[in-house]
């Protein structure tokens, strides 16, 4: 075929020319004299037409009767149509069948409706369907615009390492590895390590895969996710908020500029993220939780909320469903927090820390803090937490040599693109997502 190759979001640039796609069929219907094959390549998908009579013979016969997701190299004319999804379709004057999926075993994932466990066993494959590969496109820009925001701001990106000696976020969550015969665990939270780097460079975050061995079973919850986690030296829990919201309405407007006909394939109401601008209210934990004990007096809330404890889901779904922005809780009991926050100084048994909750009932999707400075204090809380001093030595030089009142957050990657795109589990957020019950593929 000798026509330029192009791809199918460019495809606009062509009309009235004749041009070469790259991909498979997508779908194919077929209507006595006229074929409709449905051409997907990655990065859009496109209805072609191929009649008997007045279209080259051979093109009719090579597409009739072929297999659904058979890899296909096809040329066509490009013509406008309003009717079509995406303004074009493809007068098909050439194909060429690269590889033909057999009859005798078809593409497992046909148009007709499958369990999700199903799926998830064919996870694989059914990344290629159009909705999985839309929120696969705003997971890409959601990261990419963290990483903007971030790098514009003068934030350097640090690498903390995934081999670890020890806990970040307690014990009961740690992945076991053999390192060389000596404990290793893989990380929680790259955190520890970049308050090493915001020493030496002021302001910086990490971007990586952290671990979790979570033994739930939720909508929230994967044992292999990914975090942005931005530390910044001087700067105070007022100060973080402000990144937060900052953060969270920049890479929320990016994704209703630049990927608003993936939100339509995904079906996502698009009004609600459209009100996401700051400022996000903020609220103490102690008006939290008077929110949530009046919401059990008038029966909004099955279960009455302790002052004290942490907020579980039904609690922060009832608190986010409130507004209609994410909303920052801050100041939590220190003790229901991790070992490294900063005590309030009016109330020392209060964390200097945020809880940023998606609204819709999405939930917590960034944590952070200011991180506590005094040494004395760290060690004390390094033994109540159970955690072994000897591996934390270095952590404790921070605050021996020029520590500065410092903090951070990290925003879960997965958790934001479910609240983004509207989803209901956090298993489709990811291309192979990593479960209590799943490892494979
Ligand atoms: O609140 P977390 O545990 O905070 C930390 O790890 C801090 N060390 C971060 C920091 O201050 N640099 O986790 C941060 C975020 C959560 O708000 C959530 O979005 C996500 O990470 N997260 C998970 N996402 C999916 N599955 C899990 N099991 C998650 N655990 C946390
Ligand atoms: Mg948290």
């Amino acid at each position: 075929m000798s026509s330029p190759i192009t791809t199918i979001s460019n495809i606009g640039k062509h009309e009235g020319q004749t041009v070469t796609i790259q991909g498979w069929l997508y779908n194919l219907r077929e209507s006595g004299k006229l074929l409709f094959p449905q051409f997907r390549d990655g990065s859009g998908l496109i209805q072609g037409v191929v009649p008997k009579n007045t279209g080259a013979p051979e093109v009719f016969d090579a597409i009739k009767g072929l297999t659904q997701e058979s890899s296909v190299i096809v040329e066509g004319k490009v013509r406008a149509d309003k009717r079509a999804p995406g303004g074009y379709e493809l007068d098909v004057s050439g194909v060429q069948v690269v590889q033909r999926v057999s009859e005798n075993e078809p593409y497992p994932i046909s148009p007709k409706e499958h369990g999700v466990e199903f799926l998830m066993e064919h996870r694989h494959l059914w990344v290629r369907s159009q909705r999985q590969a839309s929120i696969l496109r705003v997971r890409a820009e959601i990261i990419k615009a963290a990483r903007d925001f971030l790098d514009e701001r003068g934030f350097t990106l640090t690498d903390p390492p995934i081999l670890t000696p020890a806990a970040c976020e307690g014990t009961s969550t740690l992945f076991p590895v053999n390192y060389f015969e000596e404990q290793a665990y893989l990380t929680q939270s790259g955190q520890l390590y970049i308050e090493a780097t915001a020493m030496a460079l002021g302001k910086v975050y990490s971007f990586g895969p952290t671990f979790r061995a979570e033994k739930s079973k939720t909508r929230r919850h994967l044992t292999e996710f990914w975090m942005v986690e931005p530390e910044v030296a001087y700067a105070n829990l007022d100060d973080l908020m402000d990144l937060a919201e900052g953060l969270l309405s920049f890479v929320v407007k990016r994704c209703l500029e630049r990927r608003h006909s993936d939100l339509q394939i995904i079906g996502r109401d698009v009004t609600k993220l459209e009100k996401v601008e700051a400022p996000f209210p903020r609220i103490t934990y102690d008006e939290a939780a008077k929110m949530l004990q009046e919401a059990h007096a008038n029966g909004a809330l099955e279960n009455k909320f302790e002052w004290g404890c942490d907020l579980g889901s039904p609690d922060e779904t009832y608190i986010s469903s409130q507004f209609d922005k994410p909303v920052m809780v801050h100041r939590y009991p220190a003790r229901v927090k991790a070992f490294y926050m900063e005590p309030d100084p009016q109330r020392p048994d209060l964390a200097l820390c945020v809880d940023v909750l998606a609204p819709e009932g999405y939930g917590e999707i960034i944590g952070g803090s200011q991180r506590m400075a005094s040494y004395n204090l760290l060690v004390q809380r390094i033994h109540e937490h159970g955690l072994p001093e000897e591996a934390f030595k270095w952590y404790l030089d921070l605050r021996k040599f020029g520590s500065v009142p410092h903090g951070g957050f990290g925003m879960g990657i997965e958790r934001v693109v479910a609240w983004i795109c509207g989803l209901e589990h956090v298993r489709e957020t990811i291309p192979f997502p990593r479960m209590l019950n799943r490892l494979y593929p």
